[in-house]
């Protein structure tokens, strides 16, 4: 699209109050067609009349705005009238907010305005068109909304109603270069939670328990005195006392403060977000009912496509916390956390969770916007940056997390077999392995940098959050195993990647001359999932070991922990991966679901056994990267599984594994050709398979592999 209109800011600096943009539209005749195309430096919310246009949320989304803003375009035929009014208030949102890494730049971020441009085109039932364009028509005042922001909330007053409006000044240097259409999911409304209870804790604080950790905002009608006020504190859980607990949100206020105007009102933010389960009223009208409170989610508008059920309850509680897990953390963007001052694209987490979030959602929208953004944030030499956006201050990239930039593409391209995310991408994928060629002392291998390693490993140093997995063998693990996937997408594009196969063949053999014994958990997986042992038995019978003498338990971290199972699975020990799974001691995913989880937890003793919890510095519960198990229960419990020559589930692969310890286990995967399910039960001691698949499938059962056409099977 062509922009004619040009960016608009307030004429009068309103400080940190949000400013409502106003035009009176003045419709000329009987119109048979409208659009509004508008964005803004910040988050914005238009309406029409008083009524909300659309229902993207925290829209214009976040990107790398200096390369890549998104624009909106609604169709607001049925809103207007002659006399109609636009209005659009404008929060600081990612784009002018402080956020991680940029808070020593607030002054920076401060001198941005709160701009905005829109073009509105009407036709008219003659024919003739009409085009509004922001310009110094337009005009501003100061909303209610005296303050906004992601980290800290918003405080709202309802007896502001400024009438004092300015003209608009119109920003003449502004680019529109940058400008481009939606490409993302929007952002939407989802579930809504009424509360599961409402208590007074010993402390004497009332607080309301949703009964599950999500992102969003709370809804909440009062009835009250003008001047009184709702004052309202998230936290996701209760200390070991019961008392309300914030502490791991760390500088993020995340309240929401509301005066009231006089009698029955209704509020809800709509230009922040929140990521919660319990929220203290701290200040609230006399005679508030709990259930006038409503908790709402917000996530990227993406369609379920997969469901996981299985006879043991807790692994189901596990199962909806790695969706919950996601819906939290796929507001945009795929982010660590939802909760704390941190909320960022951090590529290592978004990289080991993708093969879980393709099946539990269609997430090809979400995922093509977020690797446009990857590679228009990347280096010319390759370097990709720890978050996307990106807006850090240091320029880093570490194994595993820059990775990112080739995992992720071809994992949706598996997914969803559309080569276009390929070719939008190999650009991107092989400057990833040229920046590790540029950054390493040794030839063929990527040693001599500073990495993440296998961050959160159980078996890190006192004092320190990396395993202890050596960092030159991470590194060069996953220089390997990249380089591999660069010569696979390569292929399904025809591309020539001689050279990579070259390199591929040599970074293998300085691997296995560098790294002949495994000494960690991580180093074990590492060699056998990314098929870097010479001979994996004896390596997959050693991990097999290592984690029976440790109690049936893992001591991995972020980087081992997504590939562990397989790794035992793949080779033999299917049953030390089911005990793994199984597991609800500390450390486990069942152990968190055991002490009350209902999302995944940043860490594997967020709450530790006597109740107390990990340092407050970085004490996530909702952070979906251990989630990424997820995916081992659809692809080899189930056994519903990609083929690479067909991918997007044009041929499918299904080879169920089941385990005695469970009854039954059930996955269906909605698919572009219908819906695979695969479901096993145990009946006198021996497992009955029923399989559906819209398209032909491989099925393996036992040591029997079957090709058949698409229909429905039993075994
Ligand atoms: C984030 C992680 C991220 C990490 C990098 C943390 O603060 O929350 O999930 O991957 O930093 O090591």
């Amino acid at each position: 699209m062509k922009w004619q209109a040009k960016w608009i800011r307030p004429s009068v600096d309103f400080g940190k109050v949000n400013p409502v943009y106003r035009k009176k539209l003045n419709i000329k005749g009987k119109l048979s067609g409208a659009e509004l195309v508008i964005t803004a430096m910040g988050v914005y919310e238009a309406a029409i009349d008083g009524k909300r246009v659309g229902d993207f949320i925290l829209a214009p989304g976040w990107t790398s705005y200096s390369k890549r803003h998104q624009y909106q375009t609604y169709d607001i035929t049925d809103m207007l009238s002659n006399t109609s009014v636009l209005e659009v208030t404008v929060g600081e949102g990612w784009y002018r907010g402080r956020l991680a890494g940029w808070i020593k730049r607030e002054n920076e971020r401060a001198s941005i305005p709160p701009a905005i441009i829109a073009q509105i085109e009407l036709t008219y039932a003659d024919g003739s068109h009409e085009l509004i364009l922001t310009d110094k028509t337009w005009e501003a005042a100061e909303s209610p909304v005296l303050f906004s922001n992601i980290y800290d909330g918003e405080v709202y007053d309802a007896r502001h109603v400024d009438n004092t409006f300015y003209p608009a000044a119109e920003m003449a240097d502004a680019t529109t270069d940058n400008l481009i259409p939606q490409q993302g999911e929007k952002v939407t409304e989802h579930e809504h939670l009424k509360p599961l209870r409402a208590f007074v804790t010993p402390k004497g604080e009332k607080v309301i328990d949703f009964g599950q950790n999500l992102t969003g905002y709370v809804a909440f009608t009062v009835n009250a005195k003008a001047g009184e006020r709702v004052v309202i504190s998230c936290a996701e859980t209760l200390d070991a006392d019961g008392n309300f607990y914030n502490a791991n949100y760390r500088s993020a206020k995340s309240k929401i403060e509301y005066t009231c105007k006089d009698g029955v009102q209704f509020h809800k933010p709509s230009l922040t977000f929140f990521g919660f389960r319990y929220i203290r009223l701290d200040e609230v009208p006399s005679g508030w009912n709990a259930d006038d409170f409503t908790a709402i989610a917000l996530y990227s508008d993406m369609k379920r496509t997969g469901h996981l059920i299985c006879s043991d309850s807790r692994l189901n509680r596990l199962f909806d916390n790695i969706v919950w897990g996601q819906k939290s953390n796929f507001l945009d963007v795929p982010t660590d956390c939802p909760q704390r001052d941190e909320r960022l694209g951090w590529t290592g987490d978004a990289q080991v969770f993708c093969r879980t979030a393709t099946y539990n959602f269609d997430a090809k929208k979400f995922f093509e916007k977020w690797l446009a953004d990857l590679a228009a944030d990347q280096g010319e030499d390759g370097y990709v940056p720890h978050v996307v956006p990106d807006c850090l201050p240091k320029r880093e990239s570490s194994a595993a997390w820059g990775d990112a930039a080739v995992i992720c593409p071809w994992q949706v391209y598996l997914t969803y077999g559309d080569t276009e995310i390929l070719k939008n991408q190999f650009e991107s994928m092989k400057l990833r392995i040229k920046y590790i060629g540029g950054h390493t002392s040794d030839k063929y291998l990527w040693t001599g940098a500073k990495h993440f390693g296998d961050w959160l490993g159980l078996d890190s140093p006192e004092g320190s959050y990396k395993g202890s997995t050596r960092a030159d063998f991470i590194a060069s693990a996953y220089y390997a195993y990249t380089t591999s996937l660069v010569v696979k997408a390569g292929k399904a594009l025809g591309a020539d990647v001689s050279e990579y196969e070259a390199l591929y063949e040599n970074i293998l053999k300085a691997f296995r001359k560098a790294f002949s014994t495994y000494k960690t958990q991580t180093e074990h997986v590492l060699a056998l999932y990314f098929d870097l042992a010479e001979d994996k038995k004896p390596v997959a019978d050693s991990l097999a070991k290592m984690i029976r003498e440790n109690g049936n338990k893992l001591k991995t971290g972020f980087v081992g922990t997504p590939y562990l199972l397989h790794a035992l699975s793949d080779n033999g020990h299917a049953d030390v991966a089911y005990s793994l799974l199984l597991q609800d001691e500390f450390p486990s995913w069942l152990y968190s679901v055991k002490k009350g989880a209902t999302t995944i937890w940043e860490h594997w003793d967020g709450v530790k056994e006597d109740g107390s919890f990990w340092s407050t510095d970085m004490n996530s519960f909702n952070h979906y990267a251990y989630g990424s198990v997820g995916d081992w229960v659809y692809g080899v419990a189930a056994g519903i599984r990609t083929v690479e020559e067909h991918p997007g589930f044009e041929r499918v692969l299904i080879k169920p594994i089941p385990d005695e310890r469970l009854s039954w286990l059930c996955a269906e995967l909605e698919t572009k050709y219908g819906t695979i399910r695969s479901k096993w039960t145990y009946v006198d001691g021996r497992a009955r398979y029923e399989i559906d698949t819209p398209s032909p499938a491989t099925i393996v059962i036992g040591d029997k592999t079957y090709e058949v056409e698409k229909g429905s099977y039993i075994f």
